[in-house]
């Protein structure tokens, strides 16, 4: 799908916007008028008020060159935001994708404090990501089953400035979903890492070490994890450069399990194809990293991924093993099931080792305690350091990916004593887990050194019906959103 910006834009089908109450804005207005009121009338008839995503659809009006005319709700224009403007596009796009329409118009306007420009831009890059589908497996699509949509025409003077960043964006965030989305005997660690090499190609550094390297780096955490599998399990280093020299990096880390299925401490049957999303917090790190690279991002930064598949096997590693991670802490594996705190413990001493980040915020889709929580909708935040957390905060509220911030404290990591060894992977109660997970990754990051962990389980992926038009399938791409913001609120 090819997006343009055109200052009179064409279609086989347009979209404009109505407020609240069903008010129309400038462009319906014109529109409306030029169909001698077929727009209020339909209004009218459907009982539209206007509401965010409510769409109002006409076919065929008479005395205009469109073919379909969609009237797409954004609530009280004064309280819209760059998202409000986004799910409008997006909206746009799903309800013309296979519709047959090859051209869909799009008028956005100037609301909230968004210039035109701006507005443009945001109605583009929603475009973007309501088109997203994961449709690459169906042999057997019928003609009227696969997008018709090939042109997305956006009304404006010219291309907007934020639009080249905002591409960057919607690419990094595609690439998230299609890694979370891909099936795991295709996804496993090797092509994984094959995968991210070829990221070189967008001027990322990209280094891939083996199990023979993580050995010699004694990071046995996450190579227990990997023991049942036939694949090799990876560690994935990506670097931008884009800051100064003298710059320390920030560094985002993330759980890459394939497919969790739970080793020996085996997960129930039901459900369980979704743990081939159990990569979420690595799909996040990885689109990130992309889009720091597409948009050229004026800052260092540094993304490691743990790639890993947890199997059951003769080789797999038994609740009650006891492994030494690479800074030297034994940890007495009583759930091989609690897997992705191990990855996570040697990906964060290698980052802290290798690159002394100024701050690092690691991703993982850890505990389905977080769900029971916060559902699907808000991931669960940990910090050490209130700073970092309300930079977090404010990042995810920018960009629609919001976090929770959870607590950290003594109490609860004295859970994870063990009389065994320095400390066991699991509390052995279902109280608190989510937090309980925290504190064990808590227990790898140094002194002094800032770091924030979300607890993404609940918004890697989620639930059907995926009633939000900017993230229209199963996989979200979440987190790509929040660090990039991250990262350019500090640029
Ligand atoms: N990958 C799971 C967590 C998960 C659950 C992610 C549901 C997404 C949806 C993780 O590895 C896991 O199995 N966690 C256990 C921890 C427990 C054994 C302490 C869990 O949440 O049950
Ligand atoms: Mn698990
Ligand atoms: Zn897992």
């Amino acid at each position: 799908m090819d997006i343009r910006y055109e200052s009179e834009a064409r279609g086989d089908a347009v979209a404009v916007m109505a407020g609240e109450g069903g008010a129309l804005m400038d462009a319906g207005r014109a529109l409306d008028e030029q169909a001698k009121g077929a727009l209020t009338k339909a209004m009218k008839t459907a009982r539209f008020k206007g509401g965010p995503n409510q769409v109002v659809e006409i076919l065929a009006p008479a005395n205009l060159e469109f073919g379909r005319v969609l009237i797409i709700g954004v609530g009280d224009p004064e309280k819209a935001n760059a998202l409000t403007v986004e799910r409008w596009g997006a909206q746009a796009v799903r309800r013309t994708l296979t519709t047959g329409a090859e051209a869909l118009a799009l008028l956005p306007e100037a609301i909230g404090d968004l210039s035109p420009g701006a507005a443009a831009a945001h109605a583009a890059f929603g475009a973007r990501l309501g088109a997203y589908r994961f449709d690459a497996y169906r042999t057997k699509l019928k003609p009227e089953q696969k997008p018709s949509l090939k042109n997305v025409n956006v009304q404006a003077e010219k291309a907007p400035k934020e639009d080249e960043a905002a591409r960057a964006l919607a690419q990094g965030i595609a690439f998230a979903r299609l890694l979370v989305s891909e099936p795991p005997n295709v996804l496993h660690p090797e092509e994984y890492a094959a995968r991210l090499s070829k990221l070189e190609e967008h001027g990322l550094d990209v280094e891939v070490l083996g199990e023979k390297q993580l050995a010699a780096l004694g990071m046995n955490a996450l190579l227990g994890v990997g023991r049942g599998s036939a694949r090799e399990t990876q560690l994935v280093v990506m670097r931008w450069n884009g800051g100064k020299k003298s710059e320390k990096p920030i560094a985002f880390v993330g759980k890459g399990v394939t497919f969790d299925t739970g080793g020996i401490s085996l997960k129930p049957g039901a459900g369980m194809d979704e743990m081939k999303g159990d990569m979420g917090g690595s799909a996040a790190v990885c689109g990130a990293m992309l889009t720091l690279a597409l948009r050229k991002a004026k800052a260092n930064v540094v993304g490691i991924v743990g790639l890993v598949e947890n199997m059951p096997d003769g080789k797999a590693q038994r609740p009650g093993d006891i492994v030494a991670a690479a800074d030297g802490q034994t940890i007495e594996v009583l759930n091989t099931d609690a897997e992705g705190r191990l990855v996570l413990a040697d990906a964060v001493w290698y980052a802290q080792e290798k690159h002394q980040p100024s701050a690092m915020i690691d991703l993982a889709t850890l505990t389905g305690a977080v769900i029971v929580a916060l559902g699907h909708e808000y991931a669960g935040m940990y910090a050490n350091d209130d700073a970092l957390a309300a930079a977090l905060e404010t990042a995810g509220a920018a960009e629609g990916e919001h976090v929770w911030r959870m607590p950290l404290a003594p109490a609860y990591d004295k859970m994870i004593d063990s009389p065994n060894a320095d400390m066991k992977n699991i509390a052995g109660k279902p109280a608190g887990g989510s937090i309980i997970g925290a504190q064990f990754i808590k227990r790898f990051v140094r002194e002094g050194q800032k770091w924030a962990h979300l607890d993404i389980a609940g918004t890697a992926w989620k639930p059907a019906p995926y009633d939000d038009p900017l993230s229209p399938a199963w996989a979200t791409g979440w987190g790509v959103r929040i660090l990039n913001r991250f990262v350019k609120d500090r640029e």
